[in-house]
């Protein structure tokens, strides 16, 4: 099946890659032709780990190529994706459909045969029926279909996401449509993944009930931490035994410096956007997204105190920026409300990311980008663990801790223990959830 994929950013490119990996002709498209011309060199302009080697082999295959002429790309295509992004719009934290409604127009002008259009961004409920319509006007004499087909791949493990889903969702208004979106998922159902049929609404509401549901456990559980810490409790043993629980699951329980990412701040504020615009405030969601920031800016405090109440004049180590480990993307991560801070409130902040300087490096000014992380914390006042990258999980801390003026550490993941740190000789340990400690 010959299929164009409209963005070649984290959903689009990796959705293109995986689906020629299927056996499909692929044409990706981008307007952004310095991500063209890397694509074309056989560069990937994202960090996500071994979308470079099947992205080779594809090419390699003749099933995958890369342009900037949507015309082409759509020519004798059954199906053409929009995976564009849908970020937050200024103001009322509704979802920008600009870029959506872009792609659709630009659809519309240049198909001449049956297609059905596929949305793989995440739209509010009611945009597929706008896309339609978008089409309708711009080429009324058009055959064609529209389907919702959100995306739940998370960044760091994409391909595998997309390879072995927990479901594939699909909402569709006609059987040539739904027999078009089969066609595109069969090498997954015929090993049993899960194809589930809907109409366009729900499809679309799925996805942001999905990360809306997300948010609320992750937030959950971070509160939650904030009480043990009062209590005397160890939120890991709590998370632990709370997950345990079938009806539960341990998943998304793990305690950290709140949420953040490319998806959930931007869908939640969305998921309330459409509730209030319905009459139907999402009352729930509203108090996540206020909860989620409060969390971001306790975790302040907690390195305020470990720095003797003032970052002025203090060395700041930070290990991981990025919004999770695995991954490049900057947007929405916790260092983004962390950091300035800092910087603002005099501290000298060094800045250690496997991946993130090159997204980073405008987003946080007034830091030093520094590759080692036993060179980040050099004369260091205090070290802090804010993305759990791999690199950061195994630290030698006892090196570590020599190489600070002050060893004072925030394990803002739960990465280490009060045993660790004391071990290593750490004067000051704090973490999420848990009782840290300070040598008088
Ligand atoms: N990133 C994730 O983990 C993730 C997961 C699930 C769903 N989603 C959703 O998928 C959508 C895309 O997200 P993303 O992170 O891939 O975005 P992104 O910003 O990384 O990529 C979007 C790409 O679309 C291109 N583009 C925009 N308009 C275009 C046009 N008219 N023609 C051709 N190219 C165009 C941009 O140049 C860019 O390369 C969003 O709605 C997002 O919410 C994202």
């Amino acid at each position: 099946m010959k299929i164009a994929m409209i963005g070649t950013g984290y959903v689009g490119l990796v959705s293109g890659v995986c689906f020629s990996d299927f056996g499909h002709d692929v044409v990706c498209v981008d307007k952004d032709p310095k991500k063209i011309d890397m694509l074309e060199r056989g560069e990937v302009p994202i960090y996500e780990p071994g979308l470079d080697a099947l992205m080779a082999k594809n090419v390699e295959a003749g099933r995958l190529s890369f342009t900037l002429d949507l015309a082409s790309a759509i020519e004798g295509a059954e199906a053409v994706f929009i995976a564009v992004g849908t970020p937050t719009r200024r103001g009322d934290g509704h979802a920008d459909l600009t870029y959506v409604m872009a792609a659709a127009t630009e659809i519309a002008e240049m198909a001449k045969d049956y297609v059905v259009v596929v949305t793989k961004s995440t739209v509010p409920v009611g945009t597929n029926r706008q896309v339609k319509q978008t089409i309708k006007k711009a080429n009324p004499t058009l055959e064609f279909d529209v389907a919702s087909n959100p995306e739940f791949l998370r960044e760091g493990a994409a391909i595998d996401d997309f390879m072995r889903p927990d479901r594939v969702v699909a909402g569709v208004q006609s059987d040539k449509a739904a027999d078009v979106m089969n066609e595109l998922y069969r090498p997954l159902s015929l090993r049993d993944f899960p194809v589930v049929v809907t109409d366009l609404e729900s499809a679309e509401m799925i996805k942001y009930a999905a990360n809306a549901f997300l948010a609320t456990k992750i937030t959950f559980i971070n509160e939650i931490a904030a009480l043990c810490e009062k209590v005397g409790a160890d939120v890991k043993q709590v998370s632990k035994g709370m997950g345990m629980d079938g009806r539960i699951g341990d998943k998304f329980l793990h305690a950290g410096p709140g949420y953040g990412g490319s998806c959930f701040p931007k869908d939640t504020k969305a998921l309330a956007r459409i509730g209030q615009e319905h009459a139907v405030p999402m009352q729930i969601t509203e108090t996540v997204i206020t909860v989620n920031e409060e969390i971001k800016r306790r975790m302040i405090t907690k390195l305020e105190d470990l720095c003797g109440g003032s970052f002025n004049g203090k060395t700041i180590a930070m290990l991981g920026v990025t919004f999770k480990p695995d991954t490049d993307d900057m947007r929405d991560a916790p260092a983004l409300t962390i950091v300035p801070a800092l910087v603002g409130g005099g501290a000298k902040v060094r800045v250690c990311d496997p991946q993130g300087q090159h997204e980073g490096e405008a987003l946080l000014p007034g830091v030093h980008w520094i590759e080692d992380p036993y060179k980040a914390a050099q004369n260091a006042d205090l070290v802090v663990v804010l993305t759990e990258w791999n690199e950061f999980r195994g630290l030698n801390l006892k090196k570590l801790a020599n190489k600070m003026a002050v060893p004072h550490m925030a394990d803002l993941r739960n990465v280490y223990s009060v045993k660790d740190a004391k071990r290593a000789g750490f004067e000051a340990y704090d973490s999420i959830g848990r009782m840290g400690f300070m040598k008088d």
